[in-house]
Parts: structure tokens; sequence; C-alpha cells
């Protein structure tokens, strides 16, 4: 019977569109997928999104969304993304299908049958970015993961035994040194738990948007245990069907979850121990890989500095977008991203690389040998040359494959492209197009011998590249008359296994070279679409609108007739998001002796925004207030920042702005209506 495989990435919020973070862990774990898949393994990969909880809630009713209508959109997008990318998921889950929630109600029930659950109350902050109890600290305090503040939270919740895990958790770490990969990780993980842990309540019961507690529904299920259990949900625990509780005998335990480092406490503590506490195995190996950073902060919506995947796939596609990412970043540290590096990882290594090798291999051998394989020939025609590309070949195979089986992608690219180096030196070497314009015998059986050679390594990187960028790979393949390159055993690649005289295909080039201004469109798709459809113009620091907006600020329609001359409508008003916002960092921005560059912090995210208050408020004196945001603004660039919103403020004639405030303490990210 063949091995097994399961493999997972974490599933993914829909508070906001997928972006090219999203995409890295999932084309990582779509590559290892693909891999085992060549190497035979019965593999199971599967994905999703993470729809329920506070932060979700709130998401949809700042879009005007029921959580349902906007969930639904958001989960699509990630889904349709996935599919264009050619992601080769088996199955795709969202924990607002009925099969999720009845499966979780079900691990509930288990937790609380085996005497893990106690209701108690939970009187602290909580931070709602990152759905997380933050015990020890008091009101307003910030999270200690994401520096945005925290809100109190009193509420009545069932509570896990996560304290009495403690020795078990340690023990499963020492055990098992694979169990959470990078080392750095583990090392974080055993210190947080070796410094003791508290009882983790596992309920909410101040909001309605998630799965509720059996029996209690008053309560839903903390949105973690909710999202973690999709991992076992989706593939049959808890059903009562046969056949889905066979799948779930066959896959479980996991072999590899891929997570981003952020969320490695939930993974590598939490995760164990409700799974102990069911009395379920463990997953094999949790690895943890480190950011993508664009503008070298962590690639995120609330910090605005995203980017789409699709403006990468519209304009180099998705295989260059893979092997960008896979090659340039170190798996497990964090990494830039620029569109300049990817055009220049694109030229040199798919383009001029790859690609080249590729068309000028396939075109010799189709123009010199009627497009057949050419027969290596007798010894007498052999170089010491030859040789050595066969056993470079050799070294690479045997290499690549442990360092993919490590997980260091990047090490195992750089290991496969020196074969493309040597090749390319050989050909070079050796001429072969002054041969092909002799006709001699000895000319003849030198250039089938160099042409064999070059196209048998081909064949091995192309096989060993397959699962970073399958879709020129599949090309080349069938290119070598070798057909469908997903069901080459991999496992057993070696050289010499080109078939001679075979046909070869229609040769065409696969990775057409990028001109200079690829990364300038990209660059310009990208600020496109953040600057929205919106046309309003960047306005001289002098005019910036600092009061509360009105029609002026925000585009609205032609008010309907009944409303009188200089008035707007209910309607119109509606149209302005105002929220409460706190602000987190600010500071002056340089060279505008009127501008503030703030962090405001909306609940769900945390804006930049940049405001002409310099003259009336010092930067230190901000940190901390709560303000009135204008948050549905088209963003727009001031002394080239942007700026997501404004903050309103009093501005009388010739006066200092006064900013908007509450006498009350009102909770981050309130509408005002
Ligand atoms: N919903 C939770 C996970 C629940 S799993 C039971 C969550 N979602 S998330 O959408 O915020 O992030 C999920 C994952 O996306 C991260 O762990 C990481 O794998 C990936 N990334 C999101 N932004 C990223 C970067 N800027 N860089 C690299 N990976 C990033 O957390």
């Amino acid at each position: 019977m063949s091995k097994k495989f399961y493999i997972t990435t974490p599933i993914y919020y829909v508070n906001a569109r997928p972006h090219i973070g999203h995409a890295y862990t999932t084309i990582a774990c779509d590559a290892v997928a693909r891999r085992q898949r060549m190497l035979g393994a019965d593999t199971f990969f599967l994905t999703g999104t993470d729809e329920h909880g506070q932060k979700i809630e709130r998401a949809a009713q700042a879009a005007g969304k029921t959580p349902q209508e906007f969930t639904d959109e958001v989960s699509a997008q990630f889904r349709a993304l996935w599919k264009r990318m050619g992601i080769t998921n088996d199955d795709f889950i969202r924990t607002t299908e009925d099969r999720h929630k009845r499966r979780v109600q079900e691990l509930f029930r288990r937790l609380r049958d085996n005497g893990h659950i106690y209701k108690g109350t939970y009187t602290g902050q909580y931070c709602v970015f990152d759905e997380l109890y933050v015990d020890a600290v008091g009101p307003g305090a910030p999270c200690p993961e994401c520096g945005r503040p925290t809100e109190t939270v009193k509420e009545e919740n069932y509570f896990f035994k996560l304290s009495s895990f403690q020795n078990r958790l340690l023990q499963l770490y020492n055990e098992r040194p694979d169990f959470i990969r990078p080392e750095t990780r583990r090392n974080e993980v055993m210190s947080f738990v070796r410094s003791g842990l508290r009882d983790l309540s596992i309920s909410r019961s101040t909001f309605s948007w998630g799965i509720p507690v059996p029996d209690d529904p008053k309560h839903v299920i903390y949105v973690w245990l909710d999202a973690l259990a999709n991992y076992i949900t989706a593939i049959g625990y808890g059903s009562s069907h046969e056949g889905a509780r066979e799948a779930f005998q066959k896959y479980w335990p996991a072999d590899l979850q891929m997570i981003g480092k952020e969320i490695v406490r939930f993974h590598c503590v939490y995760w164990p121990a409700f799974l102990m506490a069911a009395e379920l195995p463990v997953p094999k190996s949790i690895v943890a890989h480190g950011w993508l950073l664009f503008e070298e902060s962590k690639m995120s919506k609330s910090r605005g500095n995203i980017v789409r995947t699709e403006t990468i796939l519209d304009v180099l596609g998705a295989d260059a977008l893979r092997y960008f990412l896979l090659r340039e970043v170190v798996f497990g540290q964090d990494g830039s991203f620029s569109f300049d590096a990817l055009v220049q990882r694109y030229n040199a290594d798919l383009a001029n690389g790859l690609g080249n090798l590729a068309s000028r291999t396939l075109t010799m051998i189709t123009r010199y040998f009627r497009g057949e394989v050419p027969y290596p020939s007798a010894v007498v025609s052999q170089r010491a040359g030859d040789g050595a590309v066969a056993e470079s070949a050799r070294r690479v195979i045997a290499e690549c494959s442990v360092l993919f089986d490590q997980y260091q992608f990047s090490r195992a690219l750089e290991v496969a492209w020196s074969l493309v180096a040597a090749v390319d030196k050989y050909i070079v070497d050796n001429e072969p197009w002054a041969l092909g314009e002799k006709q001699d015998e000895e000319s003849r059986s030198r250039l089938a011998t160099i042409l064999y050679t070059s196209a048998e390594a081909l064949r091995i990187v192309t096989a060993l590249a397959h699962p970073v960028i399958p879709d020129a790979t599949a090309r080349i393949w069938a290119q070598l008359g070798l057909g469908d390159i997903r069901k080459f055993p991999l496992s057993e690649l070696k050289w010499g296994q080109l078939q001679l005289g075979a046909k070869l295909g229609n040769v065409e080039p696969v990775f057409p070279r990028a001109d200079k201004s690829a990364a300038e469109r990209m660059q310009s798709m990208e600020e496109q679409q953040r600057s929205g459809s919106s046309t309003i113009e960047a306005q001289p620091e002098t005019t910036l609108p600092i009061a509360a907006p009105t029609a002026a600020a925000v585009p609205v329609e032609k008010p309907p007739a009944s409303v009188p001359d200089g008035k707007i409508s209910i309607d119109d008003f509606a149209k302005i998001e105002l929220r409460v916002g706190q602000v987190r960092t600010a500071e002056k921005v340089k060279g505008a002796d009127k501008l503030l560059r703030l962090e405001v912090d909306l609940g769900t995210e945390v804006r930049q925004v940049v405001a002409g208050i310099a003259e009336s408020y010092a930067p230190e004196s901000l940190i901390g207030r709560k303000v009135v945001i204008v948050a549905n603004l088209a963003p727009r660039k001031l002394r080239g920042l942007e700026s997501n919103g404004m903050i309103v403020a009093a501005s009388p004639e010739g006066g200092k702005a006064v900013l908007a405030g509450f006498l009350e303490d009102v909770p981050v990210g309130t509408r005002l209506k």
C-alpha cells in the first residue's frame, strides 16, 4: 500500500482579500503536495477559510453586509484565486459549512465529556485582531503579539483546562524534536510552556457570529478552537458517515501542517492540547515559515502594504511567482518582496536560465535531428565534459531530494539550477551549432552526444523543478516527447532515462523574457488598485481637509428632489463611515510642518492616516487618544505617504484644529451614526 501524506495550510481569515502573503504558504504547500504525489504518496492537501469570530463580524459590519454575505464573498475570492493559480488542494473547507459546525460541536462535547471543560468568568483583555485572550495586563494595554490596543472583556465563558497539559506538552516537544520546526520556534514554544500555562477560555457570550456551544447556545465556541478543528473536521472527524470516518482514520494525523510564524502558539500549544484532551494523535510536524515583507514591514491589509497576486499572474504568470517566492526567501526566515527583484529573478533564472536551455536544446534537436532524440554515440566521440554533466546531474538529484524533504526550497532550487548553469557552459564550450554545419560522421556523432547530454540534463532539472513550476515544466516535458509529467515517478529519477529516438513535441518558448517596464507596470497596477477608482487627487498641504468632511470630501450622488438645496439626505450621510479609532503611533512627517503620520487602530485593522494637525498637537500627546475617523475615504498620497482615512477635527477660521472626541469611553471601532 502506498504511503499517505496529509498536508494543510492555515485557513485564511476572510476579513480581507487574499494577497501574496497568503499565496506564499499556499504555494509552499502546493509544491510539497505535488512532490509527494510524484513520489507516489496518497496525498491529501487541505486549505480553506476561517470565517467566524468578532474580527470577521466587525469587518462585515464595516462593509455594510451580513457576516454570511460577507464571508461568502471573500471566501469565494480565495477559492477562485487558488483555482486560477492551479493550486492542487483536494478540499477547501469553510468554517461556516454545516459539516464543520456539527463536527466542531462533536469535538466540544468530547472535551467536555472527558472532563476538560468547566464554566467560569473571564475578566481581562482581548485582542480582536489576533482573536487572542491577553492575560495579565490591564485595560487599554497593547496586545503583546501585534501591539494593537486590547479590549476589556468580562463575560461568563467555558474554560479548557490547558494548565493540566503543561507536562504532557513539554514531554511531546522533548520526545519529538521534529514536532515544531524550525528550532528557533521550538525553543520559543518550550520556554512559553515552561513559564506556566493558564486555563483557556473557549467560548464567548457577548456576540453571536460563531458555532453555538452544544446545549448552551448563548455561547459561541472560541474562534481558534473552531478554526483549528478544521484540520480534522474536513477529513471526517466527528462524522456519522462511514466513508468520512474511514478518511479520518486514513489521513489523521497530518504529516505536515504549514503555518506562518505568528500563529505558532495556537498550533503548537493549544492545538496539541485539544487533541490530547480528545484522545487523538497530534500532527507529525508543524513547520513555521517567516513573513513576506513589503516596504520593510509584514505584508498585511492593516498596514496597507499588500501586493495582490493577480497583478503578478497577469504580467508574469503563476510559475514566476512560485519560483520567486520559493527561491528568493529562505524558508523559515522573513524575506522581502519587490517587483524589481521578481523581474530580475524571472529573467535570470527562468527566461535566460531554464527557458533558454530548453529552447536552444530542443530547437537544435529539431533542426539537426528532425526532432528525434539523438543517440549518444560510441565511446570514440565521448569527451570528459559529457561525463562531468552526468556526474553533476547525479549529485543534483541526490542533494535536491534531501533539501526538498527538509523544506529548504531555496537551497534545493539553487542546487537544481547549478545543473542548468553546468549544461549552459557545456553547450558554450562544445559549440554544437558549429558542428551542425558539418556532415562528416565524427561531427555528427559528436553533435548527437552533446545534444543528448543537454536534453537529458534538461529532463532531470525539469522533473526536479516540476513541483515548484508545474506549468512550464509540464510543457517542457511534453516538448521532450515524454507525455504527462505528473505521472513520472520521481523516486526513480536517474541519469540515462531519456528515450532514444523519441519524437519531440512542438517546440515553443516557455518563459518569454520580461521587458524593462514589467516591474513598473506591476507597480502601477497595484497603485491604481490601492487608490481604487477614486478621482480625488492629493491636495496641497495647505488645503488639507482636517475638519469633518461633508459632501466635498466624499463623493455623493445628486440629492433627491425632496431634499432642500444645500442639504444631504440621510442616505447620503449613511455613506460616510465614521468610526472610533485609537492612535497607536504618531510622528512628524519630514519636510512638512503641518503634517503628522498616525497609525490608528480601528478595531479590525490599523490604518495609516496623514493629518494636517502638526501645528495643534505634539505627536506624543496623541498616543492612546480616541479619535473619529472617516473610514471609507478613498486612500490618497500626501508627501509620498498613503493616507487611509481622515481624522475629524473642528478647524476654526485662523485658529488651531481641535480633534473630535468623547467624554465617555467608547470601544474602538464603534460606528458613529
Ligand atoms: N485564520 C488564522 C489561521 C487559523 S488556522 C487554524 C489566520 N489567518 S490569516 O489569514 O491571518 O493568516 C494565515 C496565514 O497566512 C499565516 O499564518 C501565513 O501562513 C500567511 N500569511 C499572511 N500574511 C503573510 C505574510 N505577510 N507573509 C507570510 N505569510 C503570511 O491567522
